[in-house]
């Protein structure tokens, strides 16, 4: 496992930081390549049950050096939050460390993504109005405020008064609203800066050196592979890139040394937020099976309590993932959940437009009109919960995932069949060995 980014293989939420948080502990950095505080990633261990936003789920390794990345939006509120939150219930910080290049979230920014998401109406993208889709547009229209900004103070006024009386003009003249103080937020923010001050560095260099040393480094994705702005089911899609690829702009990885690429999925799929789904259940089955997973564990989003969008496991996008992304190996989570069923789907092709295609359509005009073709297998109706070997698992559940596998044209490495780190079946130990 030298140099390994997991990502997630669909629309967010397959279970990242559960997998991030088992391979962490044998890892000597985990870095988070992308995204801000949109994520939710669930852990469960030894400590309790922890939702992550956007300190890497790897902070639980208190060898582990654990990066947010330059790829990254920090909103420094957040962020100080949720360290509060672990170090009170016992993390050590004391390896966290933050880019000073990766950018932060202002209070205009949030005020911006809720304003343009009601300006939307019917079209709402349903984003998580953590701000992310403006922090990264003024990234990339070179009015973003840097992390590195904002832990100098003349630096970061001189950052503010440049770009606050821009935000002001958008915020009154096109939506309306009331423009914001320069002293009110900078007051704010230098005392967000003084705490946050001690785990800035530029991190590019000792992601370069444990790399050089052959040091076990994670790449920790946020959000999903159907989410990427490129190929993406755009616009429906967040703004910073989930593939593997993320992590060469998003954590300064050089692109020779990624050795693996780890997807993960869910046994079935969730979106959570606007845009085409074209395996999507409705009505009393979805219901059920969006309760299932147990007290905390249910389909309702970690960071907004949404619930989520639930369907059947779609192969055809599945497939696009993994030869996109060239994945080593698949991490099928959540296998618990469809125990009940008396019969499962795996879409293997859609109809388009009169014509069956197995190419995934990334618009979302396009895929909004693809109608899966399903394949039905029998149910395994019994409880994987406490399966410890891929053995144990029904014949069923097994042939379930074997499809799936065979579909992708990708091996699985990894079962999870509930929140419990002992939930877990890993299989081809020599590939976790590395
Ligand atoms: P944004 O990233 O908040 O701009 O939201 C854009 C889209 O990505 C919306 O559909 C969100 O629901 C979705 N999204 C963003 N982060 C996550 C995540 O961590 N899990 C699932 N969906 C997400």
């Amino acid at each position: 496992m030298p140099v390994t980014a997991i990502i997630g293989g669909q629309w967010g939420d397959e279970g990242k930081g559960k997998v991030v948080d088992l391979l962490a502990q044998q890892a000597d950095m985990v870095v988070r390549f992308g995204g801000g505080s949109n994520a939710g990633h669930t852990v469960v261990n030894q400590l309790g049950t922890f939702r992550m936003h956007l300190i890497p789920s790897g902070i639980f390794n208190p060898h582990a050096l654990c990066i947010v990345g330059n790829g990254t939006v920090v909103d420094p509120k957040a962020l100080l939050s949720e360290a509060d939150e672990l170090a009170g219930r016992g993390v050590d910080l004391r390896g966290l460390r933050i880019s000073d290049k990766a950018h932060v979230i202002m209070p205009y920014h949030r005020l911006q993504d809720r304003l343009e998401e009601t300006m939307r109406g019917q079209k709402a993208i349903g984003t998580t109005g953590r701000g992310i889709g403006p922090a990264y547009a003024d990234k990339y229209a070179r009015i973003g405020i840097r992390v590195g900004d904002l832990v100098h103070p003349s630096s970061f006024r001189a950052r503010l008064e440049e770009v606050l009386p821009l935000k002001n003009r958008l915020l009154t003249e096109i939506f309306g609203a009331d423009p914001l103080d320069l002293e009110e937020i900078f007051d704010e923010y230098c005392s967000y800066a003084e705490r946050i001050r001690p785990w800035v560095a530029t991190t590019e260099p000792l992601v370069r050196q444990a790399v050089l040393s052959n040091r076990k480094v994670l790449l920790e994705g946020a959000q999903g592979a159907l989410l990427d702005p490129e190929f993406g089911t755009y616009p429906y899609v967040t703004s910073s890139s989930p593939m593997a690829w993320g992590a060469f702009a998003g954590a300064g990885i050089p692109p020779k040394s990624l050795s693996y690429v780890v997807a993960v999925f869910k046994a079935y799929n969730t979106r959570v937020g606007g845009g085409p789904f074209p395996t999507e259940i409705h009505g009393e089955l979805a219901d059920f099976i969006r309760r299932q997973g147990g007290e905390g564990h249910q389909e309702f989003g970690t960071t907004t309590g949404r619930p989520r969008r639930v369907g059947w496991f779609d192969a055809v996008a599945g497939r696009y993932v993994v030869q996109l992304n060239s994945v080593d190996v698949l991490a099928i989570m959540r296998l618990d959940v469809l125990d009940a069923l008396e019969q499962v789907k795996i879409a293997v092709a859609y109809n388009l437009d009169g014509a069956r295609t197995e190419e995934f359509p990334a618009s979302a005009d396009v895929l909004s009109r693809a109608e899966p073709i399903y394949e039905e297998l029998p149910g395994w109706k019994r409880p994987t919960g406490a399966c410890l070997t891929y053995d144990d698992l029904p014949t069923e559940a097994r042939r379930y995932l074997e499809r799936i596998s065979d579909l992708l044209g990708t091996p699985i490495g990894l079962v999870s069949s509930g929140p419990d780190r002992k939930q877990t079946i890993l299989l081809r130990p020599s590939f976790w060995a590395h």
